[in-house]
């Protein structure tokens, strides 16, 4: 019997990784049916792509200002991606927005952290803080073309306490994220496999 197809993913990163270091992490055990095939930024010197270069996993990065326009910075984003043929694309902490050429050419799953459709956008954090919720969480989702507004694959709750900051706050929205996240894309892995 043929092997089964294992889920090529592409990992698009800004930051610090933790949820990349999740994936890679459980991509080693090579019954979790994905293999992570490169690993994409928006700018340099940062911990997600050193994370991958420790791990031999290729990576790009295609900077914004390099490019004329939006459009332009998105069709080379695309093109990146695509050189690595994956059947998914993992935006993890990308603290950039996706346009049309991107999510035109693949499927893109984000992490989110907040319980969408509660405080969508670049602060989800510090917005959930500031209105006082009690529970708050993650949210993994696919894009579509709006701001974290595609249709929700899973949900963590975390609850807020007294005397959370921010930071308190999203650290511990991370513990359940990188959880959150290895599931989904078990599930996927094991699901649809490649091309599904
Ligand atoms: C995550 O909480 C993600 O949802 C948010 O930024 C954080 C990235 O963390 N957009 P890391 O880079 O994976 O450590």
């Amino acid at each position: 019997m043929a092997p089964a197809a294992r889920l090529r993913v592409v990992v698009l990163v800004s930051g610090s990784g933790t949820n990349l270091q999740a994936l890679i992490d459980a991509a080693s055990d090579p019954g979790f049916g994905v293999d992570i095939v490169a690993v994409g930024a928006d700018r340099g010197r940062i911990e997600g792509l050193a994370r991958a270069e420790r791990h031999g996993i290729p990576t790009f990065i295609v900077r914004a200002p390099e490019f004329p326009t939006r459009a332009a910075w998105d069709t080379a984003l695309a093109a990146a991606i695509t050189a690595h043929a994956p059947d998914l694309v993992v935006s993890a902490g990308f603290m950039k927005i996706l346009g049309p050429a991107v999510l035109g050419a693949h499927r893109v799953l984000n992490t989110h952290p907040a319980l969408l459709p509660s405080f969508p956008g670049a602060h989800g954090v510090r917005d959930a803080l500031a209105h006082g919720v009690k529970v708050t969480g993650c949210t993994c989702h696919w894009v579509d073309a709006g701001v974290d507004t595609g249709p929700i694959i899973d949900q963590r709750a975390v609850r807020v306490q007294d005397g959370d900051t921010e930071e308190s706050l999203h650290e511990r929205i991370k513990v359940q994220e990188r959880a959150m996240l290895v599931e989904v894309l078990a599930r996927l892995a094991a699901t649809t496999g490649a091309g599904g």
